[in-house]
């Protein structure tokens, strides 16, 4: 009921909006699309227990059907708890996890609790002080710095190092256009103990813009890498391979390099390979401490459009 509850929610309320061109209820809160409390100019009430209705139904088919396929694996072989990644050792041993997969928030892309206030409110959650305090993002009711979001996130990741065993993985997902944010994660992975491998971070490509993303093509990036690191004993910091390379040589290379190759290459696939590229070489420090952005150096060289 609770799934019931939440989802009707999401459309009765007054940041709600339709997609235009499609039947009224089909739609979604600003909260959700715009990750902001907007209102949109034309306001819609959609009948309450019409939605609730249709959620409830939905529910009952998605129930059936994870039921089948899932039955009582959950009970047996699944937990879940609700506690910030900066204390993961309250709850869990030292050295216990096999494997950490993490989807940590991109700096100041979404202010998840203040968004979520109408839904703790209504399914009466008690979001305290605290929980406000540790929630890893910049921005926000509080205002955080990208200080207080890179020290939270490092917290995070040095929490996870201790969990997990020796010889396994952490896999983090991230999206950033800011080189330095890229640079601070593998940093604080590097000063936890961990040993970065460049060579299997993977592209998770995403199948379904966001309206962001449609609205500035060239300056919001979809999809994610993935960046992997290995907790093992004796880490070998990386090697910066090729002292005095031109770094932007190198960006353009890249750039160009995704470009031939796919007759033409999206703000995201040149960021996706040049991002594992810079880490390769040492070079993203350097890159973080003289471009904010390289879209102007690209537009520089390339045909943007
Ligand atoms: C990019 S989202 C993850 C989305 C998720 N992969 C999904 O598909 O729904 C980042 C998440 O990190 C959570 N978060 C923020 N600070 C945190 C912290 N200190 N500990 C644990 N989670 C945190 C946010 O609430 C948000 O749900």
């Amino acid at each position: 009921m609770r799934f019931v509850f939440s989802a009707t929610l999401n459309k009765t309320n007054l940041t709600f909006s339709s997609t235009h061109g499609r039947k009224a209820s089909r739609g979604n809160s600003g909260i959700m699309h715009r990750y902001r409390y907007w209102i949109p100019p034309i306001t819609l009430d959609l009948n309450v227990w019409e939605q609730f209705e249709q959620k409830f139904n939905n529910t009952v088919k998605f129930k059936l059907e994870t039921n089948l396929l899932i039955a009582d694996f959950s009970k047996l072989n699944f937990d879940i708890s609700n506690l910030s990644a900066t204390n993961l050792t309250k709850l869990i041993p030292k050295e216990s996890i096999d494997y950490i997969y993490t989807d940590p928030p991109y700096g100041q892309h979404i202010a998840y609790l203040d968004l979520s206030t109408m839904w703790n409110a209504w399914l009466n959650f008690e979001v305290s002080e605290q929980t406000k305090q540790l929630e890893a993002i910049e921005g926000g009711d509080l205002n955080k710095s990208k200080q207080d979001y890179t020290e939270l996130l490092s917290a995070s990741i040095a929490q996870m190092f201790d969990v997990l065993k020796f010889d396994r993985w952490l896999s983090i997902v991230f999206a950033h256009k800011d080189p330095a944010y890229w640079d601070a994660i593998v940093k604080s992975a590097q000063s936890a103990g961990f040993e970065f491998e460049y060579v299997n971070s993977a592209v998770q490509p995403s199948s379904t813009p966001s309206l962001h993303k449609r609205q500035n093509p060239l300056k919001v990036l979809s999809g994610e890498l993935v960046l992997n690191f290995r907790k093992v004993r004796n880490p070998r910091t990386i090697a910066i391979t090729k002292v005095g390379t031109d770094v932007v040589q190198l960006i353009k290379q890249v750039a160009e390099l995704q470009i031939v190759k796919n007759s033409g290459a999206s703000t995201e696939e040149i960021y996706n390979a040049l991002i594992p590229k810079l880490l390769e070489n040492g070079l993203l420090s350097q890159v973080k401490n003289q471009l904010d952005d390289i879209t102007p150096l690209l537009r520089e060289e390339f045909y943007f459009f």
